[in-house]
């Protein structure tokens, strides 16, 4: 694998963008290549084969394309699809963990509080890490339907998004913890919203910046950090053929990209 190769981030839609934002200010020069999967979305609805199947197909994708790392940007897919699809490439695979180690590690109060969405919280990854941590800290777990869908719409403001926020932090908040760990990677584009209702004793955690920093030290141990001459490109796919990708996209993303419909053979 060469250096200059890019690295496939995805997720089932643009949630993958709060991680994308985080590995290009950490890492500028890479050629990062990015997979919405919007027109599947929810992963959360589906079941594990389709999940599976839908993984598998976008990492061929990125494997086409010679990449030298995939990151899956997604929760959802970790505890669906990652042990499976790990064996059957010779690229790294670095994969979603919510923050609970660093929440458990500075709360005070001893009590912290995880969104995500339900199938996160009922994968077995998650429930190994919850009990990790189980005996140290009183951990609150919140599934949060209908989450992933605002942000999907670039809705992050409205009456509906903020009854639905105020509607999921409410036990967190009532019983005093002054951590939230954001399990889904769409809701840190809820974080200025989560952060206004919950008032600024919580803190708001999520895992962006510590997976670009693993990212970063896979690729430095194996010798495949691209070189700095020049700035990395970002290109972007989207499986949602509607028209509104690219605007809800550049909006996330915070300017104007161009965004290309997946290839049929990836779109089904
Ligand atoms: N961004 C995905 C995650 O981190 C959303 C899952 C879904 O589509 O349900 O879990």
């Amino acid at each position: 694998m060469h250096s200059a190769n890019p690295i496939g981030v995805f997720d089932s839609g643009v949630g993958g963008l709060s991680v994308l934002r985080e590995i290009h200010k950490l890492l500028p020069h890479e050629n990062l290549l990015y997979v919405a999967d919007s027109a599947h979305a929810p992963y959360g609805d589906k079941s594990k084969e389709y999940i599976l199947e839908r993984s598998t197909t976008i990492v061929d994708f990125f494997v086409s394309h010679h990449v030298k790392t995939v990151v899956v940007a997604c929760n959802t897919a970790t505890g669906a699809a990652v042990k499976e699809i790990r064996p059957t490439i010779s690229q790294t695979i670095i994969a979603m963990e919510p923050a609970i180690k660093p929440a458990s590690e500075r709360t005070q109060t001893g009590v912290i509080g995880v969104l995500a969405t339900s199938r996160t919280l009922s994968s077995n990854n998650f429930q190994i890490l919850f009990a990790r941590f189980a005996d140290q800290v009183k951990i609150i777990t919140q599934a949060c339907p209908g989450l992933v869908e605002q942000v999907e719409h670039g809705d992050l403001n409205s009456d509906k998004t903020r009854a639905l926020v105020a509607q999921y932090i409410q036990p967190l908040v009532s019983q005093h913890v002054d951590f939230i760990v954001l399990g889904c990677t769409h809701y840190p584009f809820l974080a200025p919203l989560i952060q206004e209702l919950v008032g600024s004793s919580i803190a708001v955690i999520d895992s962006g910046a510590a997976i670009a920093r693993e990212l970063k030290s896979r690729l430095d141990r194996a010798g495949i950090l691209a070189e700095p001459h020049h700035a990395g490109t970002v290109k972007f796919w989207s499986s949602d053929e509607s028209g509104t990708a690219k605007q809800v996209i550049s909006q996330l993303w915070g300017g104007d990209v161009d965004v290309n419909i997946l290839p049929e053979r990836v779109l089904a």
